[in-house]
């Protein structure tokens, strides 16, 4: 088939949800990255560890063990109540595995169950930005519309009650959080989220909270949203193994509801997933009862490395908000004096430094690049020398 009929068809065919979805900022870079030599990747936002040796060894015991079927539609029992006990001994939050948790492919597919489950066309749902790259479009996709709120470097970029109070609407059903936060590193603290619970409460929300990076916070605390007073009867809570566990690729995760919620998410899965993939979950199962060494060595390493890229970018003449969960660094570029994706493409070229810029976090990410510090600690020294180079010619 041609490209012009090819178009045409698209054009005819592909659903306008669909076709108005706007291709990933991340993508376009790595898509340039590939095609370079010796670049040096602060672009990823995945953990540059390979999955902990005791976990791997059970994915492989459980595919030695012929356990090649599906499992039950929520996921196995085993695992289903681990986390569970997992999230009530960390943050005092009570789910029963039989009903109120589901096993998911990732929190990707744990976001895409949730919105589906409770928007109906044309609701509203709200997200403070920057945030992960999919919320936007997996709000359209379910059919709701997004309607985001910047979130300010100045309030070190912690979700802004009153601006989502002000953003409210008569069709809004979803307060949409993400915190420790993929792109900036910020970590709500408990004050913003019981003022977000109280703007939840009056106006009857449901709030969808994504803590994939609940373990991955430097010194402070980390606030398990339905765990807040009168929260969990109104939240969905996400999580995850991709980052805490360096498990991306597995494709693991869980969401947790009150279990006429959880039903709801429950029916889409079976029809649509089936069950997370079985080796995956074996191997979450031994990551999540005997992780936890591991956890903390590699929170110590991101943390070492987040003590050099902070102060580099800073010296560098880069303002950069001090993260204190999630890999990430989100330095502002207004000292080079251009925007966010010319920016990150002449760093590519000229110095061959993958960054992501902001604005594809959101609204709220022009004028800053994302810098993730999940690699070598050798390799960050090395990219703030490339960029150094950089911000000297163009500052
Ligand atoms: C905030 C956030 N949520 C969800 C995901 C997706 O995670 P998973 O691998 O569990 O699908 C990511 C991945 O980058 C993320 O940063």
């Amino acid at each position: 088939m041609n490209g012009q009929s090819d178009n045409h068809n698209a054009a005819r065919f592909l659903s306008r949800r669909v076709a108005g979805l706007k291709p990933s900022g991340i993508r376009k870079f790595f898509d340039i990255v590939a095609t370079m030599e010796d670049v040096i990747s602060l672009g990823i936002g995945e953990p540059d560890f390979v999955t902990p040796a005791p976990v791997l060894e059970a994915g492989i015991r459980s595919l030695r063990a012929g356990h090649t079927g599906y499992t039950s539609n929520a996921g196995i029992f085993e695992l289903r109540e681990a986390v569970c006990a997992h999230l009530e001994r960390l943050y005092g939050v009570q789910y029963d595995p039989g009903s109120e948790i589901v096993i998911t492919v990732g929190v990707s597919e744990a976001v895409y169950l949730a919105l589906t489950a409770i928007l109906e066309f044309g609701d509203e749902v709200v997200i403070p930005t920057p945030c992960f790259v999919a919320y936007q479009a997996e709000v359209t996709l379910a059919g709701g519309v997004p309607v985001e709120v910047p979130a300010r470097v100045e309030d070190n970029f912690m979700p802004d009650a009153a601006a989502i109070r002000a953003a409210i609407t008569p069709k809004t059903k979803v307060i949409f959080l993400g915190y420790p936060n993929n792109p900036t590193g910020a970590v709500a603290s408990r004050e913003v989220l019981l003022e977000i619970a109280r703007i939840a409460e009056a106006h009857d929300l449901v709030v969808l909270s994504d803590e994939i990076y609940d373990r991955l916070v430097y010194g402070v605390e980390h606030v398990c949203f339905p765990a807040l007073p009168g929260m969990r009867e109104r939240t969905i809570l996400l999580g995850g193994f991709s980052k805490d566990y360096a498990m991306t690729g597995w494709r693991v995760g869980y969401a947790c509801a009150p279990a006429g919620l959880l039903r709801g998410l429950l029916r889409i899965h079976q029809y649509s997933i089936m069950s997370a993939p079985t080796t995956a979950q074996e191997a979450a199962l031994v990551a999540i009862t005997q992780g936890e060494e591991h956890v903390a060595r590699m929170r110590d390493e991101y943390d070492r490395r987040r003590k050099l890229i902070v102060p580099g970018l800073n010296q560098l003449g880069m303002p950069t908000f001090e993260p204190k969960g999630a890999f990430y660094a989100f330095p502002s570029i207004a000292a080079a004096g251009m925007d966010g994706e010319t920016f990150s493409e002449l760093l590519l070229k000229e110095e061959k430094v993958a960054v992501v810029p902001g604005s594809a976090f959101g609204a709220g990410g022009e004028g800053f690049v994302r810098c993730s510090y999940a690699t070598a600690y050798e390799q960050i020294e090395e990219a703030l020398e490339r960029m150094a180079r950089f911000i000297q010619r163009h500052g």
